[in-house]
C-alpha cells in the first residue's frame, strides 16, 4: 500500500508533534478529489494544538494530522468538478451530522451545536501530508497565479467572513463608514487590512511593536501604521477589526468605535486572566452610541469564494512578503518553532 509523510499530534498531549514517514494513503472515504500537497500555512491555532490546549483526534484514534491552511494541486477528480493540475485549497470546517439549522443550509461557520468537524483541528485529518482528499463541495479552486501564496486563502476566508458580517450589520441603518482600525499586524490583521484597503477605506493598523516588515506591509496597502495603545490613537474608527485577542486591546477596541460603529472580534484569547474594568461605562457607551460588538470565526463556501477573488485582486508581491519563512517538511520542528519576525510560516511539501 502506498504511503505518505504526515505531520501528526496527539491532541491534549503537549509537544507530541511528529513527522510520520509512512502514514496511510488517504482513503476515498475522505472525498473524491485527490490532491498533491504544495504547502500548509501555520497559525496560532496550530501552536495551541501542539501545546496540548486545543484540538480533537479523529474518532477511533488518539492522533490527528495537523494543518488547516492548505494549498495543493489536483491529481484526479472522477466527478469532473476539478481538473488534474488545478490549484486547490480544502475548506476547513464540515457541517455537524444533525444538522443544525445553519449547517443544514451550508452555514457551517455558524454551527449552533458545536458538533462540526475541522480538518487538522477537530476530528478530521488535516492537510499536512503529501496527499489528501476532499469532497468536491469542499474544494476551492484558485487562480494559477496564486501557486506561491494560495495557502493564504484559509486565513483570508476568515477575514472575508468578518467583512461580510460587518457589512450586513452596517446595513441596519444609513451608514457611511470611512475609517477602519485593525488591531494586530499578524497574518489575520494584515489580511483584514488588505480587504479594508480593497474597499477604499482610510485604514489604520496598530501593532505592539514596529519590528520586521510589518510597517512596510501596512504602508504597501496605502494604510497608516501605529504602535502604542488603542486609547492613545487620535482617530474615531467606524469599523474596528480586533485581531490580537489580547484582553486589554480587546477592551480598548470595544471602547474606541465611533457612534453606530462596529467592532469585530477575531482573536481567540487563552482566558484565565482577569482585568479590573468598568463594565457599566462600556455598556453605557455601547447603548448610547448604537455600537455593535460581535465575534467572528471560520468561513463558509461563499466566504472562501470571496477570499479567492480578494487574493486574485491583490498585489502578488505584497502577498508573497507575508510569507516570512518557507520550511521543507524534514525541518518541520523548525517551522513550528516561532521566531520574532515571523508573519506567516509555511511548511513546504515540494522542496
Ligand atoms: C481557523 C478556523 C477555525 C478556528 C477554530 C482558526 O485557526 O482558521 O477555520 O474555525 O481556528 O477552530
Amino acid at each position: 500500500m502506498a504511503q505518505v509523510r504526515a505531520i501528526t499530534v496527539t491532541p491534549g498531549k503537549p509537544n507530541s508533534l511528529r513527522l510520520v514517514e509512512c502514514f496511510p494513503e488517504p482513503s476515498t472515504d475522505e472525498g473524491a478529489v485527490l490532491v498533491e500537497a504544495i504547502a500548509v500555512g501555520i497559525c496560532g491555532t496550530d501552536h495551541e494544538i501542539i501545546s496540548g490546549g486545543y484540538g480533537e483526534p479523529v474518532p477511533g484514534s488518539d492522533t490527528l494530522v495537523i494543518g488547516h491552511e492548505s494549498l495543493g494541486r489536483v491529481i484526479e477528480d472522477p466527478t469532473g468538478a476539478m481538473q488534474p493540475g488545478d490549484l486547490v485549497a480544502g475548506i476547513v470546517r464540515h457541517p455537524d451530522p444533525v444538522p443544525c439549522a445553519n449547517c443544514a443550509v451550508g452555514e457551517w461557520d455558524m454551527c449552533r451545536n458545536g458538533r462540526y468537524t475541522e480538518h487538522g483541528i477537530k476530528g478530521l485529518e488535516g492537510f499536512a501530508r503529501d496527499r489528501w482528499r476532499i469532497p468536491p463541495r469542499f474544494a476551492v479552486g484558485l487562480d494559477p497565479a496564486l501557486a506561491e501564496v494560495g495557502m493564504l486563502l484559509e486565513p483570508t476566508s476568515v477575514v472575508a467572513k468578518a467583512w461580510d458580517h460587518i457589512e450586513r450589520m452596517g446595513a441596519r441603518a444609513a451608514w457611511e463608514p470611512r475609517t477602519v482600525l485593525v488591531t494586530g499586524a499578524g497574518p489575520i490583521g494584515l489580511l483584514a487590512a488588505l480587504l479594508a484597503a480593497q474597499r477604499g477605506f482610510d485604514v489604520h493598523v496598530l501593532n505592539r511593536t514596529a519590528s520586521g516588515s510589518k510597517p512596510a506591509l501596512v504602508h504597501g496597502l496605502g494604510a497608516r501604521f501605529h504602535t502604542g495603545t488603542v486609547a492613545e490613537l487620535d482617530l474615531e474608527p467606524d469599523i474596528v477589526l480586533e485581531c490580537t485577542g489580547a484582553p486589554p486591546v480587546v477592551l480598548d477596541a470595544m471602547c474606541k468605535a465611533a457612534p453606530n460603529g462596529i467592532v469585530c472580534l477575531t482573536g481567540v484569547s487563552s482566558g484565565g486572566r482577569t482585568i479590573d474594568f468598568d463594565a457599566g461605562a462600556l455598556n453605557r457607551a455601547l447603548v448610547l452610541e448604537n455600537n455593535v460588538v460581535f465575534g467572528s470565526v471560520n468561513a463558509n463556501r461563499r466566504h472562501w469564494d470571496l477570499a479567492a477573488r480578494a487574493l486574485t485582486a491583490a498585489d502578488p508581491n505584497w502577498l508573497n512578503s507575508l510569507i516570512t519563512r518557507r520550511v521543507p517538511v524534514e525541518a518541520y520542528a523548525e517551522a513550528y518553532t516561532p521566531t520574532a519576525d515571523d508573519i506567516k510560516v509555511v511548511l513546504d511539501f515540494q522542496r
